[in-house]
């Protein structure tokens, strides 16, 4: 079959909620300032217990039954997140053996907020070159454990959270046209800097990040992106039915909006509610969509995710 498919969504997200009100408790901020310059309103913390693969789990049944397959069906899984359960093995290989499954591939894909396009479109390769017939493609992240809590300027953006699509080959167009794209110059503005040595964590084990570098670098990177995706897609900006953007600061979202010249209300945003979950941000806004019944047959969305890298990816899609 010459394409893939996204046959069902799954999502989930931590029960604990952290409110704007309740992180001005901890540190010099308001839900004021928060709300102005991110839209961001509250997001999740995953419990102590709780594990990059404990949220893709959750995530990967709940697009596998709205796939309306069973895991037996599945024979890859990717999932892409920067906060793995442990270094190794792979948190894919741990979500593979927690849904019961042994025997095919599964691997991990590194590209932080732009971590599900690069999986997604791994996946839409694999398949299309007829290796698999359908994987679960998860994106999941525990970002909650990368923060200093007492810097206002990191700690009031992230969640945690995963979601899920189970990509399956498709005699119908699916996934129609993904672009990757990276550039290792930028490094350095959006960094954990920490390694592993001889038994000891060596660097700075915090996220860090240079707040305007990265708004000015993603503000243009995903305006470029979205025009280039659509032109080799053979399509106008007014032909595109909905976007659904990683979740990092609802500026950037409408920026990006506005290039293409589509209402807000064509614009699907669950930020104010989630933060930015990084990998996780775009396939649980798609499922938030998905269940909400707002895409329809043959609607075209075009996904776009950046972050740390700088690496960054869209994929436009016929539902
Ligand atoms: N509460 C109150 N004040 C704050 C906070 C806070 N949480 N954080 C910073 N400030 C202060 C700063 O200290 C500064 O004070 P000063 O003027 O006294 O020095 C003032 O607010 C303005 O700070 P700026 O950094 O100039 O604020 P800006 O308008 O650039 O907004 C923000 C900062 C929201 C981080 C913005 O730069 C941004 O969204 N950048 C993109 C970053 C992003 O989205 N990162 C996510 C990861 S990357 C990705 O997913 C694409």
């Amino acid at each position: 079959m010459p394409y893939s498919r996204i046959a069902g969504t799954g999502g989930y997200l931590p029960t604990r909620i952290l409110t704007n009100a309740e992180l001005a408790t901890r540190v010099d901020t308001s839900d004021e300032w928060i709300v102005s310059r991110t839209g961001i309103r509250e997001r999740r913390i995953a419990a102590d217990n709780e594990l990059t693969s404990d949220l893709a789990l959750k995530a990967s049944l709940a697009a596998l039954e709205n796939a309306g397959c069973s895991p037996a069906d599945i024979d890859l899984i990717i999932v892409a997140t920067a906060t793995p359960d442990v270094v190794f093995p792979s948190t894919a290989c741990i979500l593979q053996d927690k849904l019961g499954l042994h025997g095919f591939a599964a691997f991990d894909v590194q590209a932080v907020c732009a971590g599900f396009v690069y999986a997604l479109a791994t996946a839409d390769q694999f398949i299309r070159s007829g290796m698999n017939k359908r994987a679960l493609v998860v994106g999941a992240e525990v970002f909650s454990r990368l923060l200093d809590w007492n810097d206002r300027t990191t700690c009031v953006l992230f969640g945690d959270g995963a979601g899920a699509v189970v990509l399956e080959a498709s005699e119908k167009p699916g996934l129609r046209t993904v672009k990757l794209k990276a550039d290792g110059r930028y490094r350095h503005i959006l960094t954990t800097p920490a390694s592993i040595a001889n038994g000891n964590l060596s660097g700075q084990p915090f996220l860090h990040m240079d707040g305007q570098a990265v708004f000015k670098f993603a503000v243009k990177a995903l305006a470029e992106l979205a025009s280039e995706t659509l032109t080799e897609a053979g399509l106008a900006p007014d032909q595109l039915d909905w976007l659904v953007p990683h979740q990092a600061n609802v500026r950037i979202i409408e920026s990006t909006a506005r290039h293409l010249g589509l209402p807000m209300d064509k614009v699907v945003l669950t930020l104010a509610n989630h933060g930015n979950t990084s990998a996780a941000s775009i396939p649980l806004a798609l499922d938030e969509a998905n269940r909400a019944g707002r895409f329809r047959p043959g609607d075209r969305i075009l996904l776009e995710g950046i972050g740390g890298g700088f690496a960054w990816g869209a994929a436009l899609i016929d539902w």
